[in-house]
């Protein structure tokens, strides 16, 4: 699997999404896309369809976190919309994972990638440890999830950029590292606390990289994606 960039996909209407999608619509990469709780409730089910009809690779970020009989059997919902990537919260347990995993496969043996969240970027230390009452050191909290999703079988991990290298270490070169925070080097931040540039993300060895603003909100969106992939993929 070749490194690639995901545009996150942040509207709330059809409209707005397509709108945005026409714009590519003559280009010969078609953006792999993400589809996030605020479209995909805003709209339903044939959102995902209408998309993946048009040629974009999908990664539908649900994040499930349920019972393990729930998500075992959302996911095998999910993977009837034929995505290409979904996820779920890796503190959900080792056994929602397993669970998980076995929804998503379909009879045929073939499944979309499965990615675990591990601790969301917006959590602080001080957070995680005020109100889930973990005290250990952040990076270790992520770094053990990480390993509970790979020793569950799944594909990777939602992380921050910076710390895809230690993911890598941990779990091995193959293990996938989804990480958002991008933004150019002369681009504005907003609310992103931890950022790395394309370039840099790639240095680190981020797989994917998920890019909502800097692409959706662009004066030119194609110009903007096009950077995007020549500063990441090369
Ligand atoms: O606009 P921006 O590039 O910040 O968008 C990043 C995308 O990645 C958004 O869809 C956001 O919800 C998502 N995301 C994130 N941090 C995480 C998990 C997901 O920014 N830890």
């Amino acid at each position: 699997m070749g490194k690639d960039v995901i545009v996150a996909l942040d509207f709330d209407s059809r409209e707005k999404t397509l709108a945005f999608l026409d714009r590519f619509a003559g280009e010969e990469r078609k953006p792999f896309v993400k589809i996030g709780m605020e479209l995909y409730y805003a709209e339903d089910p044939s959102i995902v369809r209408e998309i993946k009809a048009r040629g974009h690779k999908i990664f539908l970020d649900l994040k499930l976190h349920d019972i393990p009989n729930t998500v075992k059997k959302a996911m095998a919902v999910l993977s009837g919309l034929d995505v290409d990537m979904t996820n779920l919260h890796a503190a959900g347990t080792r056994a929602m994972m397993e669970a998980a995993l076995e929804g998503l496969t379909r009879p045929d043996g073939t499944r979309p990638l499965l990615i675990a969240v591990t601790q969301l970027t917006s959590t602080s230390q001080e957070r995680m440890e005020a109100d889930l009452l973990i005290e250990k050191p952040l990076d270790q909290v992520v770094m053990h999830y990480a390993q509970c999703a790979a020793g569950a079988g799944l594909d990777g991990v939602v992380c921050s950029p910076l710390e895809a290298g230690k993911v890598h270490g941990t779990c091995g070169e193959k293990f996938l590292t989804v990480t958002p925070g991008v933004r150019f080097a002369d681009g504005d931040v907003g609310d992103q606390v931890r950022v790395t540039t394309p370039a840099k993300a790639k240095e680190i060895g981020s797989d994917y990289i998920v890019v909502g603003r800097p692409i959706t909100q662009a004066a030119d969106p194609v110009a903007a994606y096009r950077r995007c992939v020549a500063e990441f993929v090369g």
